[in-house]
């Protein structure tokens, strides 16, 4: 499809989305109860900082809805967690009612007017990652301003202005707050302080030197962009001194191996222009949940419900039990545990390694922004296409497996997790796809910008820092949404009341860490923490290797090497980390979990709040 047919046939889908939207929002029909479907006893609150998470509990207890809590949470994160919290990034929100249609909100950064994948690559034609990772070509339009102010204006509940929901971040970033383990954690390496520019070495390493823990960090740059945006709404953001703030940083920052700076990459036009889409969710079913996700151009929503729906088809409870029979008679028979997970079979991983692979193949292949690109979305979710995928998982490891082919006629993320005590759920997953982005604070404004242009497929087969490869349909074009791996979910029980929560940030690590926290949940009935905590692997098509954690049993790798062919290697890093939230029955009381992979926390309402389990170990979440 041509940019300018995508251009015409994506303004009469955003006009008929904005109108149904407001429609169904702006005047918020009186919640509809459904005595069968009661509301959980507390709202409950996972995030990657502590400070957002009280913030959007004190939103919550102030009598707030899911949205508000969300986007008072978000805006701390874009104070306290400036690896992957920002204004400078974009995102994806799900808002999922108690009873009712669910609403997703893309606010994806967007490829300038100006963007042409040629200045990516060197005299001998192949690409330059630096340009693509750092640097001012390395930049999208940010989302995450329209987005959060679009989710408020929606889906809040009316009780607060976004001035409101906006003051704890503003305080947070005026008066200062103690830099905590995880953030000097990530600011201590050399490399990270080379990646920054001026602006944002001065705020990080004053004399020179990173912040350490404990360490007081004041952003009063910061605080005035956020009192900007919160009184003037997204045109303070998208216009005027912080937009020219933006745009002269740009043109200040080095192109990586090139002799100028990057002028005229972002205009006041692009930035004036940038627009949230609402899209339609995603909606499949696993063992009589609802499952509710991001549709393109996240793949992540898609990804999931492709391998959710291979594995359904599999004798999973049957894998199960013959897997805990024989556990029990090793016992029996005084042998040590071989497994701290009986239930789970070298056979069960193997089948969980295989349908990742075969979504990761249909992703290289087929997904991008829907706006430009005709994306299979039906044919790769149709029964017909994941039962043939299903058939093809033998008993080995098969590397090779293609992607769907169409009949021949023819390193750091951030999510939110909050549902209210009325039973409203958000899932929010906001990034600047590398840890501080690319690394440019914006001088003046004080907030650092993505590098979300390297989740394109610059080149055909050259990966992005992912790893991950892909087809024209991510190429980049102006205007055009690079396709994520960001996962914002909500399991429904019986298509109604919300179940589970749950979103992490890790890249493509993010669709399997998200996939085995289900399977654990749902198939191995761990509860929720223990699922959370579980060692993961991880499996993307190409390279054809699958990763594991560390924790995982010896006999269980060894096993999957030589009994089912699979090539494994062992990584140091964590993989993913989780924010979820649990409700076992309606109208129970929710569990909240925020991963120990990382330092976020956990509530409940009127709970004492979960603190991080620990500080940051060497490989810990990128
Ligand atoms: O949208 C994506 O898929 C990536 N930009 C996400 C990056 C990420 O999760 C890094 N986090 N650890």
């Amino acid at each position: 499809m041509t940019a300018t047919r995508a251009r015409s046939r994506y303004g009469v889908a955003l006009c008929v989305l904005a109108v149904l939207a407001a429609a169904a929002c702006r005047n918020p029909a009186p919640l509809q109860r459904d005595p069968r479907w009661p509301e959980p006893q507390r709202g409950a609150v996972a995030t990657a900082h502590p400070r957002a998470t009280q913030a959007a509990i004190a939103v919550l207890d102030a009598g707030g809805n899911a949205a508000d809590a969300a986007v008072a949470a978000a805006l701390v994160l874009a104070v306290v967690h400036p690896q992957a919290g920002n204004l400078g990034g974009g995102g994806f929100a799900l808002f999922v009612p108690h009873v009712g249609e669910a609403r997703a909100f893309d606010f994806r950064e967007t490829a300038p007017r100006a963007a042409d994948s040629r200045r990516y690559l060197g005299p001998d034609g192949t690409p330059i990652a630096a340009r693509s990772r750092e640097g001012p070509l390395s930049v999208g339009i940010p989302g995450t301003p329209a987005g959060l102010y679009e989710l408020h204006k929606a889906c809040g509940s009316n009780r607060f202005s976004f001035a409101d929901l906006a003051r704890p971040a503003i305080e947070l970033a005026q008066s200062g707050f103690a830099i905590d383990a995880w953030l000097a954690h990530d600011l201590a390496p050399a490399r990270v302080r080379e990646r920054f520019n001026p602006a944002a070495r001065a705020l990080f390493y004053p004399g020179g030197l990173a912040l350490a823990e404990g360490a007081t960090l004041r952003q009063p740059e910061l605080a005035q962009t956020l009192s900007l945006f919160a009184n003037g709404g997204p045109s303070a953001f998208y216009s005027g001194r912080v937009a020219e703030a933006l745009i002269a940083e740009l043109a200040a920052t080095p192109i990586p191996g090139a002799g100028g700076g990057g002028g005229g990459w972002i205009d006041a036009v692009d930035l004036a222009t940038y627009r949230v889409v609402p899209r339609a969710p995603l909606r499949g079913w696993f063992r009589g949940f609802e499952v509710v996700t991001m549709p393109p151009p996240s793949s992540g929503g898609l990804m999931l419900l492709q391998v959710l729906g291979m594995l359904e088809g599999l004798p999973l409870d049957a894998e199960r039990a013959r897997s805990l029979a024989a556990h029990a008679i090793e016992r029996q028979k005084g042998a040590r545990p071989s497994t701290d997970d009986p239930g789970l079979s070298e056979r069960m991983v193997h089948w969980w390694i295989e349908a990742l692979r075969r979504a990761f193949a249909d992703r290289a292949a087929h997904l991008g922004d829907p706006d430009f690109v005709d994306v299979p979305v039906a044919q790769l979710l149709s029964p017909a296409w994941i039962a043939e995928r299903r058939i093809s998982i033998g008993e080995s490891a098969e590397p090779a497996v293609g992607a769907w082919a169409p009949p021949r006629e023819g390193n750091e993320t951030t999510h939110i997790s909050v549902l209210d005590a009325r039973g409203n759920a958000v899932s929010l997953t906001t990034t600047l796809n590398g840890n501080f982005g690319s690394g440019i604070l914006v001088r003046g404004a004080g907030f650092f910008l993505n590098n979300e242009l390297d989740d394109f497929a610059l080149a055909p087969s050259s990966p992005n820092q992912f790893g991950l490869v892909g087809s024209s349909a991510n190429a980049m074009a102006p205007g055009k949404r690079p396709l994520s791996s960001m996962t914002p979910a909500v399991l429904r029980a019986g298509g109604h009341a919300a179940a589970l929560v749950i979103g992490s940030p890790g890249g493509p690590r993010i669709i399997s860490s998200i996939a085995q926290v289900l399977l654990r949940t749902l198939v191995l009935e761990e509860p929720i923490d223990l699922a959370v905590r579980a060692p993961r692997m991880h499996q993307q098509w190409s390279p054809s290797t699958t990763r594991f954690e560390a924790g995982w049993a010896p006999s269980l790798l060894s096993a999957l090497q030589n009994r089912r062919g699979h090539t494994i290697e062992i990584d140091n890093e964590t993989f993913g980390c989780i924010e979820a939230i649990w409700l076992a029955d309606p109208g129970a009381e929710p569990v909240a979990v925020s991963d120990p992979r990382g330092g976020g926390a956990a509530a409940v309402q009127k709970r004492a709040m979960s603190t991080p389990a620990r500080p940051p170990a060497a490989g810990a979440a990128p």
